[in-house]
């Protein structure tokens, strides 16, 4: 099965890539076409992103399994800021230093002692013949007060699952793969449809 990420986060694309390894699902990314012009994330929600982005893929290459997901960490302190602007939180070009950066002094400022937080992951995929599904993840778990590890991407070197005493990015990939909001997702999509 040829399956179509519409993704150009390298963290992402590889922990979906590492999710199908050995699986019969051939994992491609828009890296590969020639020309691609990723969409404007412009939905409210979590869902209507990635389906602005699943359909943008499906549009430029149907016939194919197409798969987009919308994802970020909503802050309890912080009226579940981030959210879906998680990536942009900083600024447009805004790098993972720099958005965790004003996150944590978006917590200072505001004194924000609830610290509790979620990941959480809308992903949708497209069928070749142009059925649409939606498949769910969260994560829960606290804001650490200092970064703390070098793997993953994104806020993982703050954010602390519950339950765990590491942040995700102290974890191994297999570690956070069996945990993750976006390995969930995955699960159900591969239950449901593979
Ligand atoms: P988008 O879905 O491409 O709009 O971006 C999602 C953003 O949420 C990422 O750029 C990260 O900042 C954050 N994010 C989503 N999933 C994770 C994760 O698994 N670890 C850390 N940060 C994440």
């Amino acid at each position: 099965m040829e399956l179509w990420v519409a993704t150009s986060n390298a963290g992402k694309l590889n922990e979906i890539r590492n999710f199908f390894m050995g699986t019969s699902v051939n994992v491609h990314s828009i890296s590969e076409l020639p020309v691609y012009t990723s969409p404007k994330e412009s939905g409210k929600s979590f869902d209507e992103n990635a389906r602005i982005k699943a359909k943008a893929l499906r549009a430029v290459k149907n016939n194919v399994w197409v798969l987009a997901e919308d994802s970020g960490l909503e802050v309890e302190g912080l009226n579940n800021m981030p959210g879906i602007h998680s990536a942009r939180y900083a600024g447009e070009n805004a790098s993972d230093a720099e958005n965790i950066a004003k996150l944590l002094k978006m917590m200072s400022l505001r004194s924000a002692t609830h610290r509790a937080a979620q990941f959480r992951c809308s992903m949708m995929v497209i069928d070749p013949d142009g059925n649409e599904s939606l498949f769910y993840g969260t994560l829960k778990g606290n804001i650490s007060r200092v970064l703390r590890g070098n793997n993953g991407f994104g806020y993982d070197p703050i954010f602390i699952p519950e339950g765990c005493e590491k942040t995700l990015a102290e974890m191994s990939p297999a570690e956070k793969n069996k945990i993750s909001h976006r390995i969930q997702a995955l699960r159900e999509f591969k239950q449901q449809q593979i």
